[in-house]
C-alpha cells in the first residue's frame, strides 16, 4: 500500500523538525521544507524529501506542491506550522513589521491551503493542520500583532473546516502553551528591531525576558509532545477542531470565557506587581 504523504513547513527546528520525525517514524512520505535546505539536511539523510519552501514566496509554495504530486499524487497532510511571534506595544511596531508577521503566520498557511486544497478535493480525502497558539485564543498586552496573526488564523480556520467537510476534508488548530524551542529567541530579535517610542518601558521590562511569552518556562512541553498530537490530527478519522497542548494552554484558553473587563483587571494588577 502506499504509505500517505506529509507536507510540513517550518522544519528546520523545533515544532517542524519534531514532527517530521514524528511521522517518519511512523510509516509516512515526509517533505520537510525550510527557508534554507540546509536546516533540514539531516531530515534528509534520516529519510525525509526535504524542499526549500519560504511559505511568503508563492512561486516555492507552487513548486512544492507540484513536486509532491509528480512524485506521490496525492498529499494526505497539509502542516501549516512556520511561525515566529513579533512581541511589542502596538505604538510601537511599524506596519511593516505587522504585514510580515501577517505574511508567514497568516498569509503564508492560506497560500499553501489554496494549493493543496484541489488535489485533497478531488480525493476527497487530507487534513489541514494549522500550528496555531493558546495566543490564537486570548489577547495580552504586548502581544497584540503575534495574537492578531494566530487569531486570523483561528478563524480562518473555522471557516475552511466548514467549507471542506463536504468533501471529507479536515481542518484541525493545535494551540500549544509554551514549547521548549529556539521560539524565543527569535521573538527577542524581532523586539530588538523596535524604534521604543518611551511610553511603553514597562511592556519592554516583561517582554526583555520573552521566556515568560514562550518557549521554555513553567508548564512548558517539548515539541516532541506538540509533534504527536499533529501526528494524532492528522491520524484521526474525525480529529478534533482544537487541540490546546500542554498544561498552560489548556488552562488559558479558558481565558477567553473570563468577561472582558475581569481580563483587563488581571493584566493591570500583573503591571502593578512587576
Ligand atoms: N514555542 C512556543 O512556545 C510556541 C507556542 C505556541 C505556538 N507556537 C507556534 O509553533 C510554530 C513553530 O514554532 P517553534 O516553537 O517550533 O519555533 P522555531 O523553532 O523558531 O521554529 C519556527 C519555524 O518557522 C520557520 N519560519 C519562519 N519564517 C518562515 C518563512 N517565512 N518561511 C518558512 N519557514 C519560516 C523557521 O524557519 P527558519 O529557521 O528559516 O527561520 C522555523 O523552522 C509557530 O507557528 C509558532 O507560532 C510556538
Amino acid at each position: 500500500m502506499q504509505p500517505k504523504t506529509v507536507l510540513i513547513t517550518g522544519s528546520s527546528s523545533g515544532i517542524g523538525h519534531a514532527t517530521a520525525t514524528a511521522f517518519l517514524d511512523e510509516g509516512w512520505e515526509v517533505y520537510a521544507t525550510a527557508r534554507n535546505p540546509a536546516d533540514v539536511e539531516t531530515l534528509g539523510e534520516q529519510g525525509c524529501s526535504i524542499a526549500t519552501l519560504d511559505v511568503t514566496e508563492d512561486d516555492d509554495v507552487e513548486r512544492v506542491v507540484d513536486r509532491v504530486m509528480d512524485e506521490q499524487g496525492r498529499i494526505d497532510c497539509l502542516v501549516n506550522n512556520a511561525g515566529y511571534a513579533q512581541f511589542g506595544p502596538t505604538e510601537d511596531i511599524p506596519v511593516d513589521a505587522v504585514q510580515q508577521q501577517f505574511d508567514v503566520n497568516v498569509y503564508g498557511p492560506h497560500r499553501l491551503t489554496r494549493a493543496v486544497l484541489p488535489h485533497m478535493r478531488r480525493r476527497r480525502d487530507g487534513t489541514i493542520v494549522n500550528v496555531s497558539s493558546v495566543a490564537g485564543r486570548v489577547s495580552f498586552p504586548g502581544g497584540g500583532t503575534y495574537c492578531g496573526s494566530k487569531f486570523a488564523l483561528e478563524a480562518m480556520t473555522d471557516a475552511l473546516r466548514a467549507e471542506v467537510d463536504e468533501y471529507g476534508i479536515d481542518a484541525v488548530l493545535i494551540e500549544p502553551g509554551p514549547v521548549e524551542t529556539g521560539f524565543s529567541e527569535r521573538a527577542e530579535r524581532e523586539l530588538e528591531g523596535i524604534e521604543r517610542s518611551g511610553a511603553y518601558d514597562a511592556f519592554y521590562d516583561v517582554f526583555e525576558d520573552t521566556q515568560a511569552i514562550g518557549g521554555g518556562g513553567l508548564g512548558a512541553v517539548s515539541p516532541e509532545r506538540v509533534a504527536d498530537d499533529i501526528l494524532n490530527a492528522a491520524s484521526a478519522t474525525k480529529p478534533a477542531s482544537r487541540v490546546p497542548v500542554g498544561p498552560v494552554a489548556r488552562a488559558a484558553v479558558l481565558g477567553r470565557f473570563v468577561p472582558d473587563a475581569l481580563r483587563d483587571r488581571a493584566f493591570s494588577l500583573l503591571e502593578r506587581l512587576r
